[in-house]
C-alpha cells in the first residue's frame, strides 16, 4: 500500500463499480465563518436524516487539515471517532425524522499553499472545492450526489476585507463590533459542496444589468484587483454573449437574480463554475489590448462561457460520483466549443475553430491515450480524483458528445439536451443517463439503435486506429473504400471490442480536383459528402457511378477521435490540399504533407540541416497556399505551420528527441529561405490592419504577419542579413497591441539574433507590474528554440529572478513548465540535465502544491518510447522522485503509473 503524509490516510484506491448512495442525505447548511488568515472559525449547521433506501450506518464526514473542536447532535454533545480522516458519528437518533448536526471547527487559510479548499491570495480569501476542498473547510460528505440548500454568514475586518461574496443572493449585511462587518447569503438551489464558493478581499467590479428573454432582470458583475478594471471589459461582454447564447441555442436560461465571476491570481486550474460565483484564474479574466493576445481574448471568451454552461451542465444536473466527471466536463467542453464556433462571422472561421481544437487533441490527448495514464472517458478507479482533470475527460469526452451530435444531427441533439434536462434537472446523474436521454429523444436514429455499443467510447481506453484501403474499378465506375479498425492495449485493457466510428466521407477527382457527386447502392441520397457509420473491426462502403479516379477524403472535420491510417501518395495529398471542399481535411493533407516528409528525413541517418533535401513539391505547395487569393489569414497561417515535435514523435515507435528537433528546425529554415519572398509579401499584406479589435479576422490577419515576420527572422539568420531583424525590433517597439508586440518579441527570440537581449530586456521593464505579460516573459524564454543547450542555463538563472515565485501556479508553469512540458527539444538532454532539473522542481513542488506538482509529473509520461540514452536517464529520474518517502497521492499515482 502508497504511503501517505495527508490526515486524509493512507492512497486508497476508489473504484466507480464499489458506488453506493449516501446513508444520509443532509437537506440544510448554515456555515457561518469568522475569517481571519491565520486562523478562521467555521460553525458548520446542518439538518440532516437518514436515507431510507439504504441500509442503516454510521454517518462519515470528510475531513482534511481541520482542527476539530466541538460536535453538537441536536443541542448536546455526542461520541465520535476519527477514522482515516473522517468524522465517524455511530450514536444518531433511530428514525428517519431530521436532526441538527453542529461541528465547529478551525482552519488557517494562509497556510494552504494547496490551493485547495480556503486560502489567502494577495490579502483576499478564495476557496476552491472541487473536487475534494470542501472538506478542507469542515466537516462534510464531500461527495457531489449530496445536495443542501446553503445559507452563508461571513464576518470579517471591514477595512481589509470590504467586499464579502458567497452563492446565491444577499440576504444581509451590516456592521459588527471592532472594525467587522458581515454578510449573509442564500442560495437558491440546492447544490453538492464542491460547487460552493466564497470570496472576501478588497476587490472593485464592473457591473451590467441584462434583461434575458423571458423579461427578467440580473445583475452580472466581474470582479478584479483595483488597478485591473481597464482589463474586464471582454470578460464582461463574454459573459453577456454566454448568456445569450445558451437561452438561443439550448433554450437554457440564466436561473439566477445575480451572478459574479472573480478573479485571483493565484489558482491551479483555469476556473471553477460554482454556483453563481464563479471563480477564475486572472489569466481568463483580464484583457485588454496593451497586455493580452488575440489567443489570450479568445480562451476567455471560450472560458467565460465554458464556466457559464456549466451552470446547467454540471450544477443544475451535476455527477453522482467523479467517475463521472466528463458527464459535465466533456458536455460542457463540448458546448463551449460551439459557442466559439456558433460566434464565428463565416464557415471559414468556425473550421480554424475545429482544427485549432483537434490539434489540442492529437497534441495533448492522443499521447495521454497511448500512455501510462491512459484511461477511458468514465475511468473505473483512481487514486487521487484530481489526476483525473485530463485531456482525456475533457477534450476526448467533448468528442464523444459531438459524435453523438453527428450520429442524430444539430436538432436532434438540441431535442435530446431538452429531455435530459426533463428528466433529470435537481439531481445528481451519470453518463449513461446523458447518452440514454439524447438516443431516446431521437429513436430512430443511429445513436438508438447503436447505443450499447456506441457506449465504449465511454468504457475503452486508447485511440482506435482506422486503416483504410481503396479500389477503384474504372470500367465498372465503382470505387470500393475498405476499412479495418483496432485499438491498442491500455493499462488494465488488453483487448478492445470495435467502436461506433462515424466517418465523414468525401471524394476529390485525383485529375480533375473536383468534388465527386456520391452514390452508394441502396440509397437515394447524392450529395458531395457521406456518413458512413462503421460498427463492425472490418467494413467496406462502395460507391457507385465514380466516373473518374478519385482521391478520398476521409474522416471529414474529425467526424471522429480516431488515427485515420491510408498510405496517401504526395499527388493524392496535393489533391486534397489544393481542391478538398472540407476545410479540415485540406489542412489535414498539408500536415501529411509535412509528417512524410519529417519522418523520412528523421529515420534516415544523415544530421543536419544540409541532410533534408530539396522537397519543391511541398515548398511550391505551400506557396500556393500562402498566396491564395480566396483562402483566410488564420487558416493560411495554420497550413504553413508544421506539425508540433510532439505530433511528430507521437507518429513514432522510438523517439528520438533532438532528431526531431533538429529535422523540424530544418524544415521551418527551408520554408524559411525557399519562400522568402512571398513571407516578405505576406508581412506586407497583413501587418497592416487598423484599430485593435480581437475578432477572427483581424486576429488571423495578425497571426499570419506574425508567422511571416517569424520566418524572416528565420531565413536572415542564415543569410546575416539584419533588414527584417531590425523591422521585428521596430514593431516590438511600436505595436499598438499585445499580439504584434509579442509576435515580434518571438521572432527575435526564437531566431535567437542579437536583438533579443535588448528586447526582452525593454518588454520587462515595460510589463514589471503586470503579472499576466511576466509570465509570457518566462515562458518565452523557457520555450525558446535550444540552439546548442542554452536554454537550461537560462532557465536556471530564471528560477532566481526577482519576479519568480514557485508557489503562484502561473508563475511555475510559465517558466518550469514551459521548460519541461512544451520545449522537448531542450528539454530532452543528452547529459540528463533536463531531467535532473525536472525531478528537482517536482519534489520543490510536491512540497508546496501537489495537484500542480502531479502535472509536472506527467512531462516524462512517455518516456518508454525515448531512444537511448534518454530513455534511461529519464528512467533514472522518475525512480529518484519514486524513492521520496512522503510524496502526495497525487506525485504517488503519476509516477508509479509511469514505472509500472
Ligand atoms: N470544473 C472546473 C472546470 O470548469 C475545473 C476544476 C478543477 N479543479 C481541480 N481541483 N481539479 O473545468
Ligand atoms: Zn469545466
Amino acid at each position: 500500500m502508497l504511503q501517505l503524509r495527508d490526515s486524509t490516510g493512507p492512497a486508497t484506491v476508489v473504484r466507480r463499480a464499489d458506488y453506493t448512495a449516501p446513508a444520509f442525505w443532509i437537506d440544510t447548511v448554515h456555515l457561518c465563518f469568522d475569517l481571519d488568515p491565520a486562523k478562521t472559525r467555521v460553525l458548520n449547521k446542518m439538518t440532516l436524516r437518514r436515507n431510507p433506501d439504504v441500509p442503516a450506518a454510521a454517518l462519515r464526514l470528510d475531513g482534511d487539515d481541520l482542527n476539530l473542536a466541538r460536535v453538537l447532535v441536536n443541542g448536546a454533545g455526542t461520541s465520535f471517532k476519527m477514522d482515516s480522516g473522517q468524522l465517524v458519528l455511530e450514536n444518531l437518533p433511530e428514525g428517519n425524522e431530521p436532526f441538527a448536526l453542529e461541528i465547529f471547527t478551525t482552519c488557517a487559510p494562509v497556510k494552504n499553499t494547496k490551493l485547495m479548499g480556503l486560502y489567502v491570495s494577495n490579502e483576499s480569501f478564495f476557496t476552491q472545492c472541487e473536487a475534494e476542498g470542501f472538506r478542507r473547510i469542515t466537516y462534510f460528505m464531500d461527495r457531489p450526489d449530496v445536495m443542501a440548500s446553503f445559507t452563508v454568514t461571513l464576518r470579517a475586518d471591514k477595512e481589509k476585507y470590504p467586499v464579502l461574496l458567497s452563492n446565491g443572493n444577499l440576504t444581509d449585511s451590516g456592521d459588527l463590533d471592532d472594525g467587522r462587518h458581515f454578510a449573509t447569503w442564500i442560495d437558491p438551489h440546492k447544490k453538492p459542496c464542491y460547487l460552493f464558493a466564497l470570496v472576501a478581499g478588497k476587490l472593485v467590479c464592473r457591473e451590467q444589468h441584462i434583461i434575458s428573454r423571458s423579461g427578467k432582470e440580473h445583475l452580472l458583475q466581474v470582479y478584479v484587483r483595483p488597478g485591473d478594471m481597464d482589463k474586464t471589459e471582454h470578460a464582461m461582454q463574454s459573459l453577456i454573449k454566454s448568456v445569450i447564447w445558451d437561452e438561443a441555442r439550448f433554450g437554457l436560461p440564466l436561473d439566477l437574480e445575480r451572478f459574479m465571476i472573480v478573479a485571483t491570481s493565484d489558482f491551479n486550474m483555469g476556473a471553477m463554475e460554482n454556483k453563481g460565483l464563479n471563480i477564475f484564474n486572472t489569466k481568463y479574466v483580464l484583457a485588454n489590448q496593451a497586455t493580452a493576445t488575440d489567443v489570450d481574448f479568445a480562451n476567455i471568451e471560450s472560458v467565460v462561457g465554458h464556466e457559464y454552461f456549466h451552470n446547467w451542465t454540471g450544477n443544475r444536473i451535476t455527477c453522482r460520483d467523479w467517475f463521472q466527471l466528463s458527464l459535465k466536463e466533456g458536455l460542457t467542453v463540448f458546448r463551449d466549443q460551439e459557442f466559439s464556433m456558433d460566434l464565428c462571422a463565416d464557415p471559414s472561421a468556425r473550421a480554424v475553430k475545429r482544427i485549432e481544437d483537434v490539434r489540442v487533441l492529437r497534441t495533448a490527448q492522443f499521447p495521454e491515450d497511448a500512455g501510462p495514464m491512459a484511461h477511458p472517458v468514465r475511468p473505473d478507479s483512481y487514486i487521487e480524483i484530481n489526476n483525473f482533470y485530463t485531456v482525456t475527460i475533457y477534450e476526448k469526452g467533448a468528442e464523444v458528445v459531438r459524435m453523438m451530435q453527428t450520429l442524430v444531427g444539430r436538432a436532434g441533439f438540441a431535442k435530446g439536451m431538452t429531455l435530459y434536462f426533463a428528466r433529470h434537472d435537481g439531481s445528481a446523474v451519470t453518463c449513461d443517463d446523458f447518452a440514454q436521454a439524447v438516443a431516446d429523444a431521437n429513436p430512430d436514429s443511429a445513436l438508438a439503435k447503436l447505443l450499447p455499443q456506441f457506449k465504449r467510447w465511454y468504457s475503452q481506453a486508447g485511440t482506435p486506429r482506422l486503416a483504410a484501403t481503396a479500389t477503384y474499378d474504372a470500367e465498372a465506375h465503382t470505387y470500393t473504400l475498405n476499412f479495418a479498425q483496432s485499438c491498442p492495449a491500455t493499462p488494465g485493457q488488453e483487448s478492445k471490442e470495435p467502436f461506433v466510428i462515424p466517418v465523414s466521407l468525401g471524394l476529390i477527382g485525383a485529375a480533375s480536383g473536383a468534388a465527386l457527386p456520391l452514390q452508394v447502392h441502396g440509397q437515394s441520397n447524392v450529395g458531395d459528402s457521406h456518413l458512413f457509420v462503421m460498427t463492425q473491426a472490418s467494413e467496406s462502403i462502395t460507391f457507385e457511378k465514380v466516373l473518374e479516379e478519385p482521391v478520398p477524403s476521409i474522416l471529414r472535420g474529425f467526424s471522429a477521435p480516431v488515427v485515420v491510417d491510408y498510405a496517401y501518395t504526395d499527388a493524392q495529398l496535393l489533391a486534397l490540399l489544393a481542391n478538398d471542399p472540407d476545410p479540415f481535411n485540406r489542412w489535414e493533407a498539408g500536415q501529411r504533407l509535412a509528417l512524410l516528409i519529417a519522418i523520412k528525413y528523421i529515420a534516415s541517418d544523415a544530421g543536419g540541416s544540409s541532410a533534408i533535401g530539396q522537397n519543391d513539391t511541398y515548398i511550391s505547395a505551400m506557396r500556393a497556399v500562402l498566396r491564395h487569393p480566396t483562402l483566410d489569414a488564420a487558416f493560411k497561417e495554420l497550413v504553413l505551420t508544421l506539425p508540433s515535435e510532439t505530433y511528430i514523435a507521437d507518429q513514432l515507435e522510438v523517439i528520438d528527441p533532438q532528431r526531431i528537433h533538429a529535422v523540424r528546425e530544418a524544415m521551418r529554415e527551408q520554408l524559411a529561405t525557399a519562400l522568402f519572398e512571398d513571407w516578405q509579401w505576406a508581412y506586407a499584406a497583413h501587418s497592416q490592419n487598423g484599430a485593435y479589435q480581437p475578432d477572427t479576422l483581424s486576429s488571423g490577419r495578425r497571426a499570419l504577419a506574425g508567422l511571416a515576420l517569424n520566418y524572416l527572422c528565420l531565413a536572415a539568420r542564415s543569410s546575416g542579413d539584419a533588414i527584417w531583424p531590425g523591422k521585428a525590433y521596430q514593431r516590438f517597439k511600436d505595436a499598438d497591441n499585445m499580439t504584434d508586440r509579442f509576435n515580434a518579441l518571438n521572432a527575435l527570440v526564437q531566431s535567437g539574433h542579437a536583438l533579443a537581449t535588448p528586447a526582452l530586456a525593454r518588454f520587462h521593464s515595460l510589463f514589471q507590474f503586470e503579472e499576466l505579460v511576466l509570465d509570457k516573459w518566462f515562458a518565452l524564454q523557457a520555450g525558446c528554440t535550444d540552439r546548442g543547450g542554452q536554454v537550461l542555463p537560462a532557465v536556471r538563472q530564471l528560477l532566481k529572478h526577482p519576479n519568480f515565485n514557485i508557489r503562484n501556479p502561473n508563475r511555475a508553469r510559465s517558466l518550469i513548465f514551459s521548460y519541461c512540458s512544451a520545449n522537448p527539444g531542450a528539454f530532452h538532454r543528452a547529459d540528463a540535465a533536463g531531467y535532473v532539473f525536472w525531478s528537482e522542481h517536482v519534489l520543490e513542488l510536491d512540497a508546496i502544491n501537489p495537484q500542480v506538482a502531479a502535472r509536472l509529473a506527467r512531462a516524462l509520461d512517455r518516456w518508454k518510447k525515448l531512444a537511448e540514452p534518454y530513455r534511461h536517464a529519464a528512467q533514472a529520474a522518475l525512480q529518484r522522485v519514486a524513492a521520496k518517502a512522503d510524496l502526495s497521492n497525487d506525485v504517488r499515482e503519476v509516477i508509479s503509473r509511469a514505472l509500472a
